[in-house]
């Protein structure tokens, strides 16, 4: 019977940092762990089911296809047909590589079933850790793996939760045997073994052992002892037998007495065939008696006994009355009963018939761990007894293999021992500890030393090792591996630098993390791998140290290229200015390590051009963009009344710094030259040139002659003289000379003021008007100043 018990708490876990291949996974497990999960039932599955998030690439299982049958790996067992648990069309096996088993967690469809997948691909593992002990269910059964429990699955003869209880058979009482039982694991219980004897003289009917089964049952019925049986005897003729049975009829112990009627005398003849048994027993065979007449007193002829001699001296008479008989034994032998016997008158003998029995040793015992094998010549433990001894597996014989019963009832050697064979001595793993249980003394046979490593370290190699028979230990030493973490690599534009205390990214390892320059490390400045194969914190990384963000300059651009972040250490910015306008300052300016720019900010500073003048006798008006006759700036020119602009009327900065065409200048405007009168003089005042705008000339005539026209002339804005140039005519002609002076400039023609006297006159009368005549010498009084650029729009401009 098969006892299942929930005991302790089995758990299960999966790897949730990463997706590993099957070969991965598994070490994951291992080391985390027992092992890769190894599904026993469908409660098992749908726990998995159940409490395993999903996850996109599932997990491994621990199944695995080797020399092409799948094989749970744990425990290197074939999968079994009811195990399986296929989905649908698996496995396929699709690619001929698919040796590896992944199993469907909350999937659509076929969750909690597998697949065939190949090793190499990366999926989650799913793990267990083991609940069975290292010695588990008392060692007297296997240990089974359940949810989050294991059940000892008892060896026959076994039960109970861990296998502590031993099945117990019914207590044997034989009767007349003797018995002799081991009871290696308790009083009549499982594997108790009795051997039956039976007394001298009985035989046994039945197994001469019996074995108590898982059963409860014995092997056998108890055996029983029964009296060696022997030939009937009969009554002689003329003669009676009487026998007592006390073990029934004619067997071992009866006894016959045989008498004659009167008359006769019983004689005695030695019979042939006693049976085996008897002569084992070494017994007197009783004689059958014939009855016959009476004569000379005679004895019954004696004979010696077995391994003994007779010397008998006879008076009267073979065995006749008055004869004596000497008995003795061989060598070992020693003399049981009478030591010599007479024959009577009475035709009998004194004393009883004696035996020659071998000398008793004492009772020897199998040494402790071994048997012993006696041959027993003459009687158990006696003379001529041999006994070898033998040692059980793993033990060794200190001592004679064998011992023999002398003639002096003595042992020849010392008693031997089995001492059990060692092992070496075994010492613990550099980084672990040992801790042995030593059955038959300090490492040797049937020792057991159990290996653990200190926390961080896992062990590789056996768990334990036992010291066998050979005198040698189980399986290779074990070692203590330092548990390792995953392979860390330096950050980007970073450095790492790491000391390895048990190994390249093992448990206690530390690595540092530094950056380039020009990047600052965020995160940790350093790591350490810790006992559970992870790294304290996560992994930093250098950043491109920045500096502050910079702008376009006004009326500039910014053209900037950022090698490792917006403006960050490596970016450059290039600066540029629109048209019209110059980069005072850095033309470029580059981010440094220390997260400040080279160089100073630069500025667009407009392009000056030289100041312009107003030109003489001229205006000009000035638009300013951009700043004082700077790029952009427009100016107007203009010349004043009598004046004409020579050049440009307008000019324009342009970004070269320079001004669009020429420099403008106001000429007075030119009347026609005038010349002295015949007879006359022309006094001239040029205010702005030769006979030009202004210009005012005079006129005189020279004695005797008058002037005819008027005296002065005034070069006028529109380049013409106010007046017709007047003539010096001879004196005497005052009235023409009058009308001359005053109709000088008019429209009228010399031939008109012949024709008409009258109109003359009229004419003169209104023109001698004083204020009328000032009018006319003064025409230009009236204009204002020509000015299209007033100050006011002068000011208005900047
Ligand atoms: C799985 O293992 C991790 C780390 O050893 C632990 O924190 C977590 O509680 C475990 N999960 C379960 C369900 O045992
Ligand atoms: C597995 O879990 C999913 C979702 O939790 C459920 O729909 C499905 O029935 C479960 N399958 C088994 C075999 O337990
Ligand atoms: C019980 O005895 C049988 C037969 O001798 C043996 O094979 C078996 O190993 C024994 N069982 C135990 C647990 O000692
Ligand atoms: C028998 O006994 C006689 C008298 O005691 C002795 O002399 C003789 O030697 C004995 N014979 C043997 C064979 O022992
Ligand atoms: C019982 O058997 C054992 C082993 O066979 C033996 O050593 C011991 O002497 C025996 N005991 C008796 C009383 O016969
Ligand atoms: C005991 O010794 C004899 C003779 O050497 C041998 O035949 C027999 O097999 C041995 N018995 C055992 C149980 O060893
Ligand atoms: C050694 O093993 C035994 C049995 O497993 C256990 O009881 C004991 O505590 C262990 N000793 C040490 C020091 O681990
Ligand atoms: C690594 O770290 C150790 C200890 O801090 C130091 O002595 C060594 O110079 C470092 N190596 C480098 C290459 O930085
Ligand atoms: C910025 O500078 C780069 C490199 O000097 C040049 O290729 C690119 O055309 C410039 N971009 C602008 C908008 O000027």
């Amino acid at each position: 019977a098969v006892t299942w018990v929930e005991v302790g708490a089995w758990t299960y876990n999966y790897s949730d940092q990463g997706d590993y291949t099957w070969e991965q996974a598994r070490n994951y497990c291992q080391t985390f762990f027992t092992d890769l999960v190894a599904i026993q039932n469908k409660r098992e599955i749908e726990h998995l089911n159940e409490s395993v998030p999903f996850h996109g690439r599932y997990y491994w299982i621990g199944i695995r296809k080797l020399g092409g049958t799948w094989t749970w790996v744990g425990t290197r067992k074939a999968l079994t047909k009811e195990a399986e648990n296929w989905a649908a069309g698996e496995p396929n096996n699709r690619r001929s590589n698919q040796d590896c088993v992944e199993i469907y967690i909350k999937r659509q469809r076929e969750s909690g079933k597998w697949n065939d997948e190949p090793c190499n691909r990366r999926k989650r593992a799913l793990c267990y850790q083991a609940s069975c002990q290292p010695f588990p269910c008392s060692q007297r059964g296997e240990c089974v793996e359940t949810i989050k429990s294991y059940r000892c699955k008892c060896y026959p003869g076994f039960h109970g939760p861990e296998c502590e209880d031993v099945v117990q058979c019914a207590k044997l009482e034989p009767k007349g045997a003797r018995m002799n039982c081991s009871h290696p694991f308790g009083d009549f219980s499982y594997n108790s073994t009795c051997a039956f004897e039976c007394q001298e003289g009985f035989e046994r009917r039945g197994a001469s052992t019996l074995r108590c089964l898982p059963s409860q049952q014995w092997s056998a019925e108890t055996p029983t002892c029964t009296a060696v049986a022997c030939p009937q005897l009969a009554a002689p003729e003329r003669g009676r037998v009487d026998c007592s049975h006390p073990h029934g009829t004619f067997a071992f112990n009866s006894t016959c007495a045989f008498s004659c009627q009167e008359g006769f005398e019983p004689t005695g003849v030695r019979r042939s065939g006693a049976p085996a048994a008897l002569r084992r027993l070494n017994l007197i065979y009783p004689v059958s008696e014939t009855c016959s007449p009476t004569a000379a007193i005679a004895c019954p002829v004696l004979s010696a006994p077995d391994r003994g001699e007779l010397n008998c001296s006879h008076l009267h008479g073979d065995f006749a009355f008055g004869s004596t008989c000497a008995f003795s034994c061989q060598t070992g032998f020693a003399l049981m009963g009478s030591e010599s016997r007479e024959c009577t008158a009475t035709g009998t003998w004194t004393g009883d018939a004696p035996r020659c029995e071998a000398i008793a040793c004492p009772v020897l015992s199998a040494p402790a761990r071994g048997e012993l094998n006696c041959s027993h010549l003459h009687g158990d433990f006696a003379f001529g007894a041999t006994c070898a001894f033998s040692c059980q597996t793993g033990f060794a014989l200190r001592g004679p293999e064998s011992r023999e019963c002398t003639a002096t009832g003595t042992w020849t050697g010392d008693a031997p021992r089995c001492e059990a064979i060692t092992c070496p001595v075994l010492s613990a793993p550099d980084r672990g500890e040992l801790n042995c249980s030593h059955l038959h003394g300090d490492f040797a046979f049937g020792s057991t030393c159990a290996f653990s490593c200190q926390t961080g370290f896992v062990l590789t190699g056996l768990e334990s090792r036992e010291c066998t028979a050979t005198g040698t230990w189980t399986g290779d030493a074990p070692r203590c591996k330092a548990v390792a973490c995953p392979v860390l690599s330096a950050p980007d534009r970073g450095e790492l630098n790491c000391s390895h205390l048990h190994g390249d990214f093992t448990f206690g390892s530390t690595c540092a993390f530094s950056c380039q320059m020009g990047f600052a490390l965020m995160g940790l400045e350093s790591r350490e791998c810790t006992a559970m194969g992870t790294w304290t914190g996560g992994a930093p990384q250098c950043e491109a140290i920045t500096c502050p963000v910079l702008s376009a300059p006004d009326r500039g651009e910014l053209n900037c290229s950022h090698l490792h972040g917006d403006f960050a250490f490596g970016s450059k910015c290039a600066f540029s200015c629109q048209t019209g306008f110059a980069l005072r300052g850095s033309e470029s300016r580059e981010c440094t390590a220390t997260g400040t720019w080279t160089g100073d900010a630069p500025r667009c500073e407009v392009i000056k051009c030289s100041a312009l003048v107003t030109p003489k006798m001229g205006e000009a008006a000035c638009s300013h963009l951009h700043g004082d006759f700077a790029f952009g700036s427009t100016c107007a020119f203009s010349c004043q009344m009598g004046f004409v602009l020579m050049g440009s009327e307008s000019r324009e900065c342009t970004a070269t710094g320079t001004w669009t065409g020429d420099t403008p200048q106001c000429k007075a405007i030119s009347c026609p030259v005038l010349d002295s009168p015949s007879r006359g003089q022309l006094s001239c005042s040029h205010v702005h040139g030769n006979f030009t705008y202004n210009s005012t000339c005079t006129f005189s005539c020279e004695e005797g002659f008058v002037r005819m026209g008027a005296e002065v002339l005034l070069c006028a804005a529109t380049g013409n003289w106010t007046r017709h140039p007047p003539v010096c005519a001879e004196d005497g002609a005052p009235f023409l000379k009058q009308v001359l002076a005053y109709s000088s400039g008019t429209a009228l023609a010399v031939a008109g003021v012949v024709l008409s006297g009258i109109l003359i006159a009229l004419l003169a009368k209104r023109l001698s008007d004083r204020e009328e005549k000032k009018k006319l010498l003064n025409p230009t009084s009236d204009l204002g100043s020509p000015g299209i650029f007033t100050n006011a729009a002068y000011d208005a401009n900047l």
